[in-house]
């Protein structure tokens, strides 16, 4: 795979696809705030060696799901504000994706400058399944540029025209955090460091079959907990009130809890919860009246869980602390709330105080590092792809890094 250092970039319109799909909050225009710019940092870097190196910078990202036209809560304006901001220039915004705007503020680039266009998605080009369809709107995006560098790993999963179809029809490398995120994925997949403990949480059991099937013959432990652990307590026979379920993933849940049994590896399920009887208000923050902690197996059954207890907390930092390489994608409770964080923090807490080499994978779970006020070079490194880093480790192939080798 090529890199940036192979590109002659000098002079040259180089469209840099990013994966700026940042956390918003705020309801109307004027009110929205990024809340976690990790994203935006993270590819910084590339952007700002290109510009070094006299190139003229399309910067280009999807943001949120729009289905295929324009909504103004998913715009990337504030996007290009920040990253103004961390670049010290700055970053002209093209307030559409291959129209008038985009096109005459990719001509007025100097060399050294840089532009963000609207979100990629406000075509419907982008997404669409129709090979036809997508490959012209990348043929539209080509127009733009000379050089294609390839740096939104959050993305490379999709199978997107920006991500996909575009560097076939420009010479194309990979960016500087693509590079470094597969350096690090490499070493979870190739002689993982042991004990391999992998922390899993998140909503949904479903988003997260393929990476147990394939951690049930890799990792030493795996810790569940987030939405998904309410799928394999109720397997297990516990009442889990009105807790995320999926059903009917309970006949796979079963299967992987015995092949962990027969592979020897150690499955780790909450034994105490943090529940209430409705889902916190995570933009206002208001207390949580009948917050209580209860044991795994005692969940009422008018009540959710949200969160791990501090047992369970002490059980999985436990599970850590002798660890060599830990992974950890997908939060453990609501942690937008702080009455429900505080599982996300202990686990982050273990993640520091362990030896060993630590991975945070996913926007989800790096936003709520950064929202519990951990120093991010604590850890060994922190993943910008969710669902990328997970089908990295389920071994399938990534269209956007497949493109890019070609
Ligand atoms: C992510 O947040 O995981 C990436 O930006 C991909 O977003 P998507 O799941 O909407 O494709």
């Amino acid at each position: 795979m090529k890199t940036i250092d192979d590109l002659d970039v000098a002079g040259r319109r180089v469209f840099v696809r990013a994966d700026l799909n940042v956390p918003l909050s705020g309801a109307t225009p004027d009110s929205i705030r990024i809340t976690d710019d990790g994203r935006i940092r993270a590819v910084a870097p590339t952007i700002a060696t290109l510009l070094e190196r006299g190139a003229k910078v399309i910067v280009a990202s999807h943001l949120g799901r729009p289905k295929g036209e324009p909504e103004d809560r998913f715009s990337l304006a504030p996007v290009a504000v920040r990253l103004g901001e961390i670049l010290g220039k700055p970053v002209a915004f093209a307030t559409d994706t291959v129209g008038d705007s985009a096109k005459a503020t990719v001509a007025a680039l100097g060399d050294g400058e840089v532009t963000l266009l609207e979100n990629l998605r406000f075509n419907a080009g982008e997404t669409s399944k129709d090979e036809a369809e997508r490959g012209a709107f990348a043929d539209q995006l080509a127009e733009l540029a000379d050089l294609y560098v390839g740096d939104g790993f959050g993305a490379v999963h999709r199978k997107h025209a920006s991500v996909y179809d575009l560097p076939a029809r420009l010479p194309h490398a990979a960016g500087l955090l693509i590079g470094k995120e597969l350096d690090v994925l490499t070493k979870l997949t190739d002689e993982v460091a042991r004990p391999y403990v992998v922390i899993l949480g998140g909503a949904k059991v479903s988003d997260k079959l393929g990476v147990i099937d394939n951690l049930l013959g890799k990792a030493d432990r795996i810790l569940v907990g987030g939405g998904m652990a309410y799928t394999f307590l109720k397997a297990q026979g516990h009442e889990v009130g009105i807790s995320l379920l999926q059903e009917d993933q309970i006949p796979t849940v079963l299967e992987y809890l015995e092949r962990a049994k027969a592979n020897g590896v150690e499955f780790v399920l909450p034994v105490d919860i943090a529940i209430s009887a409705t889902f916190p208000d995570t933009k206002t923050h208001k207390p949580v009246e009948d917050f209580e902690v209860v044991d795994a197996d005692k969940i009422p059954a008018d009540k959710e869980g949200l969160d791990i207890g501090p047992k369970s907390r002490a059980l999985f930092a436990e599970k850590v602390a002798d660890a060599a390489t830990v992974f950890w994608n997908g939060p453990l409770g609501v942690f937008e709330h702080p009455a429900f964080a505080e599982g996300c923090n202990a686990i982050a807490q273990a993640l520091i105080d362990s030896d060993a080499f630590t991975v945070v994978g996913g926007g989800d779970s790096a936003a709520a590092v950064r929202l519990g006020g951990f120093d991010e070079n604590e850890f060994g490194h922190i993943s910008t792809g969710g669902g990328a880093s997970l089908e990295y480790l389920e071994g399938k192939i990534l269209p956007g890094i497949a493109a890019l080798e070609g």
